[in-house]
């Protein structure tokens, strides 16, 4: 039995689609079953009882920790209750960056403290870290609808922006096949794009031209009512702007043996979303 945590969110139901595909038997955690059509069971991070109920007769299980401050912590009592349950296997989706920061306000410094906790827990471990979702740009249907320019915080810097479905196919490769213990696999698409290379797609997949205007990070970033949400947003805004997330990698070639979706062919699929 395969555990989903985050199961009703964007990665979580793609895994829960695919393994119920592919015939495996799932449970999926979520703190409302009754929005889940399949197995399901209550589970929230921040009660172990909870996650001691859901671990039951579970093998694997998928680590999906909801982004904020308290990744690290949640990741910990979910690794700790796992292990005494004698679940076999974790794989945790991170995020990329996170082996390079150990600053806890960003997001590569949260996930870090969470990896740790999966590498350090004498389980089998898969780490996926992910770019960033091209499903990110669902926040900006109803601006690109009323016609109105994107806000850009993050320049000309570009990032290898990845379909959800990919992170979900080798997470669930990870979950289900074998040679995955101890790899940390970086996931991307396959194109460095910008937020105005983004605009760009997304006009072409509508039919009409899709501008962006520049926004500076801290007036962005104000207008976020979280303190801690705003910090971390600043901080990866700033890093994305330096390209510091200029990265393409192989991972979903080298796991699922086909090349990874295209931002392209995402906003093809998706063009009803942004009116097209
Ligand atoms: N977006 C990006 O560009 C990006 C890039 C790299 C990494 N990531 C990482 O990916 C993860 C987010 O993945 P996602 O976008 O698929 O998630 P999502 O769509 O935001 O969904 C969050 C999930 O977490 C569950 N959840 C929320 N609070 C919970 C709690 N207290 N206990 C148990 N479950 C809880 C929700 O389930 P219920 O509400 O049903 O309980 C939901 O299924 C984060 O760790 C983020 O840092 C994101």
């Amino acid at each position: 039995m395969i555990l989903i945590t985050g199961a009703t969110g964007t990665i979580g139901s793609e895994v829960t689609r695919l393994l119920a595909e592919a015939g495996v038997p799932a449970r999926a955690m979520t703190r409302d079953p009754g929005k889940v059509a399949g197995p399901a069971v209550h589970g929230d991070f921040g009660d172990v009882r909870s996650l001691e109920a859901a671990v039951t007769e579970v093998s694997a299980a998928l680590l999906l920790t909801p982004f904020g401050a308290e990744i690290a912590a949640h990741d910990r009592a979910f690794v700790d209750v796992a292990a005494r349950a004698g679940v076999r296997k974790i794989v945790k989706i991170s995020a990329i960056g996170a082996g390079e920061s150990e600053d806890p306000e960003d997001v590569g410094g949260m996930h870090g403290a969470g990896e740790r906790a999966v590498t350090g827990s004498g389980l089998e471990w898969t780490i996926v870290r992910p770019s960033m979702f091209a499903t990110n740009a669902l926040g900006w249907a109803e601006t690109v609808k009323a016609g109105q320019p994107i806000p850009n915080m993050t320049g000309d810097g570009r990032q290898g922006i990845v379909d959800p479905r990919d992170i979900a196919a080798v997470a669930v490769a990870a979950l289900t096949g074998s040679g995955h213990h101890g790899r940390i696999y970086e996931v991307t698409g396959p194109d460095l794009l910008s937020t105005p290379d983004q605009a760009g797609l997304i006009g072409r997949a509508i039919g009409r031209r899709v501008e962006t205007v520049n926004v500076p990070i801290e007036q962005a970033a104000a207008q976020i009512p979280d303190p801690a949400y705003a910090k971390a947003a600043a901080k990866g805004w700033a890093f994305i702007a330096a390209e510091g997330n200029a990265v393409v990698t192989t991972a979903v070639q080298d796991v699922l043996g086909r090349p990874s979706r295209s931002f392209e062919s995402w906003a093809r699929d998706t063009k009803a979303a942004f009116g097209g």
